[in-house]
């Protein structure tokens, strides 16, 4: 019978073979800081709303005050929270393995406060605001005022969440650079995502399909349950906390 730290011990055998290894995360990976998931989001008063509508350009032009508290409420809550194990735990292999790359889902900003570096960023962050008529990109506390809907300070026009909505395409050079890793690398660690919403998901299949390793981190099964090596069942956090145990022997 193998032992219930079985598939630990083996990601961490893999970890220390690997050449390249790259973490893709969604928000589960923030679940254990407190953070609801994409779709948890929509609890409590915000549940009344469809967050294609809160999400997405047509709600914006509809609403942008709507928009903008909700995305105000979301960026208090990871303001709030701390990194979880996961975070700080990622941050710590980026250092310890010859070519560690993290692409995540989330805008949160919480692998960044784990002092993850150069994090790919499919879908923007909560950290920048983005003017809607001449691009230029800010930090969010630029759109801290109480205005309703923050202005731009080059041109006056609106400002937005630099994150990507619904039925808008990701930031080129962040897809473009994300799909380039999942071919180099030999192992892929997917790490509290659904693995449901595109492109983003073709990150961890595309790995797999280039002869990477797949390991998924997820309480729950997922698409991509069939494609991977090692599925271990085991809250982000935890499962983290454990593999740094026995991983602390590798030297960097
Ligand atoms: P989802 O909400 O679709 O999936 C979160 C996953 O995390 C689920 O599979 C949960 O089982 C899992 N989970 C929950 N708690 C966990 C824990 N403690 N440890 C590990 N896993 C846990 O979120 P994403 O897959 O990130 O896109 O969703 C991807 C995208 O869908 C989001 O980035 C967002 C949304 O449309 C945009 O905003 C563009």
């Amino acid at each position: 019978m193998p032992s219930p730290e079985a598939d630990l011990e083996d990601l961490a055998a893999r970890i220390r073979k690997s050449r390249h290894l790259l973490v893709f995360t969604g928000a589960g990976v923030s679940r254990e800081s407190g953070l609801p998931t994409f779709r948890e989001a929509q609890s409590g008063w915000w549940a009344r709303y469809d967050p294609m509508k809160l999400a997405s350009a047509e709600g914006f032009l509809a609403d942008p005050a709507l928009v903008w508290s909700w995305y105000r409420w979301r960026k208090a809550l990871a303001r709030a929270a701390e990194p979880n194990a996961a975070h700080h735990v990622i941050a710590w292999l980026e250092k310890r393995v010859p070519r560690f790359t993290l692409v995540t889902q989330n805008v949160d900003g919480l692998h960044a406060r784990a002092g993850s570096r150069a994090a790919i960023e499919l879908h923007g962050s909560l950290e920048r605001v983005r003017c809607c008529d001449c691009g230029a990109v800010f930090p969010w506390e630029t759109a801290a005022s109480e205005e309703a809907v923050p202005r731009c300070p080059s041109c006056s026009g609106r400002l937005r969440p630099d994150v990507v909505w619904f039925g808008e395409a990701l930031p080129e050079a962040a897809l473009t650079a994300a799909l380039a890793v999942a071919e180099a690398c030999d192992l892929c660690l997917a790490v509290g995502t659904s693995a449901l919403v595109y492109p983003a998901a073709w990150v961890p299949q595309m790995a797999c399909a280039a002869g990477a390793a797949l390991v998924e981190i997820n309480p729950e099964p997922t698409a991509l349950r069939s494609l991977a090596a090692l599925s271990i069942a085991r809250p982000a956090g935890e499962a983290f906390a454990k593999l740094k145990a026995l991983l602390d022997d590798v030297s960097g």
